[in-house]
């Protein structure tokens, strides 16, 4: 039986900041940010948009497709949680009425979680073939203003739907972990923004890739040129460029130059809104189907990485008429209709969003996509309303 992806959907913010502009405020050469980091853009969240939000706007993209009766799991992954106790699930849950039978809960191995919940997701179908499960992964990547990652910040989520024989990906089986408790990157209860030591995090995630990748192909008998393409965990396009780097290293012409291909086109929608954290990997799998032409039963490789640390190499295989369950249009206007942020409105979004929630304020959007929004906090309790 197979099982994968049946549905991706994918929402980022309505507003961006440039990274020319970022690059001029801070008297850093452009191209340090273009080239040497290689981001163009990266997405901010204001005040209306949290994970939640974010989380139901990318799952209410396909869910008039979702057959409601059989849907019999729902998982958050997030590391911008909103509370330390009770799921974003539940948020999700109620805004867009699923079924009280599912079960539904929150997980956190900071950018690996949402792999582990798909792992999770397709052990759930191979139990209950007949049933479905959600799978989200939402997130506001926040470094803090002038410090070394603030060109690797960005906002956005990806819903999944996994189900038996899905219409995207069918997951091939078998895959290799590495894992190690280590502090490359991490974020104390009592911090809104991110610890890093940038890099060794731009280290360990390469070594984790050399050590998943190559056992991945010996347990499984493949060459490199058996994969039309490799999808890696992107906190900024050119960490995953240089595990790319790696993967190629003496293949023959036709290998290199399909998988360097690939691997641009995969990095496209990243170099736009930056690093999502626990979507990102899943953000350039749906720019690749989306921008490339992969043909039905291509093997696409997943590199995950979540700091701290978990890494996972495993595959997928696209499945025929794949095309006809993606939005490129739609994805292609949310990324273009987005507002340019002048670096002191950034400054301003970004440092309210540090700050706790005001009780009894309400907020408006000003989002054209994605219809739900953070309206405010009565009582401690989120409130989360549709435009
Ligand atoms: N033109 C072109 N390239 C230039 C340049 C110029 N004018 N100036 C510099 N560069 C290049 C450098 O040569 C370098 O390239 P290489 O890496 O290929 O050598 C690149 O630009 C970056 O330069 P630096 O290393 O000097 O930059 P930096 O010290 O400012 O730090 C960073 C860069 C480490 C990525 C920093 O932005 C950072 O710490 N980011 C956050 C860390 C991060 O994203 N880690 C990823 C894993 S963690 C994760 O994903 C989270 C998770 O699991 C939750």
């Amino acid at each position: 039986m197979d099982i994968g992806i049946d549905q991706i959907g994918f929402y980022t913010p309505n507003k961006f900041v440039d990274m020319v502009d970022l690059a001029n405020a801070r008297n850093q050469d452009p191209n340090k940010f273009l080239i040497g980091i290689g981001q163009d853009r990266m997405a901010v969240a204001d005040k209306t948009q949290d994970a939640v939000s974010m989380g139901i706007n990318a799952t209410a993209e396909y869910l008039d497709q979702v057959d409601l009766e059989k849907l019999g799991l729902l998982i958050f992954a997030t590391e911008s949680g909103i509370d330390q106790s009770k799921s974003a699930s539940l948020f999700v849950k109620e805004a867009l009425n699923l079924p009280a039978q599912i079960r539904t809960f929150e997980i956190k191995e900071a950018c690996f979680a949402l792999t582990a919940s798909l792992q999770v997701a397709r052990d759930y179908v191979r139990a209950h073939p007949h049933h479905s499960a959600m799978i989200i992964g939402s997130d506001i990547a926040r470094y803090g203003l002038s410090t070394p990652g603030e060109v690797t910040q960005g906002a956005g989520a990806i819903s999944m739907l996994i189900k038996e024989d899905p219409a995207i990906i069918a997951l091939e089986d078998g895959h290799t972990s590495h894992s190690e408790n280590i502090n490359d990157f991490w974020r104390p209860n009592n911090l809104a923004t991110a610890v890093v030591d940038g890099h060794y995090s731009r280290d360990v995630y390469l070594d984790f890739f050399k050590s998943t990748f190559k056992p991945f192909l010996e347990e499984k008998q493949l060459a490199v040129a058996d994969f039309a393409g490799i999808c890696y965990h992107l906190p900024y396009t050119k960490m995953g460029y240089k595990a790319h780097k790696i993967a190629i290293e003496g293949q023959d012409d036709e290998t290199v130059k399909r998988l360097s291909d690939n691997f641009q086109l995969s990095a496209k929608y990243s170099r736009q809104v930056g690093n999502i954290y626990t979507a990102s990997l899943y953000m350039s799998v749906l720019s690749l189907l989306e921008n490339g032409e992969l043909e039905a039963g291509d093997r696409v490789g997943f590199f995950s990485y979540g700091s701290g640390a978990m890494a996972e190499f495993f595959s997928g295989r696209v499945v025929e008429g794949y095309q006809k369950r993606l939005r490129p249009a739609l994805h292609a206007r949310m990324l273009r209709e987005r507002i340019r942020l002048g670096i002191g409105q950034y400054e301003e979004i970004f440092t309210e969003g540090l700050q706790a929630l005001p009780e009894n304020v309400e907020f408006t959007s000003d989002a054209n996509h994605g219809t739900w929004y953070l309206a405010g906090q009565e009582g401690y309790v989120r409130q989360y309303k549709q435009k």
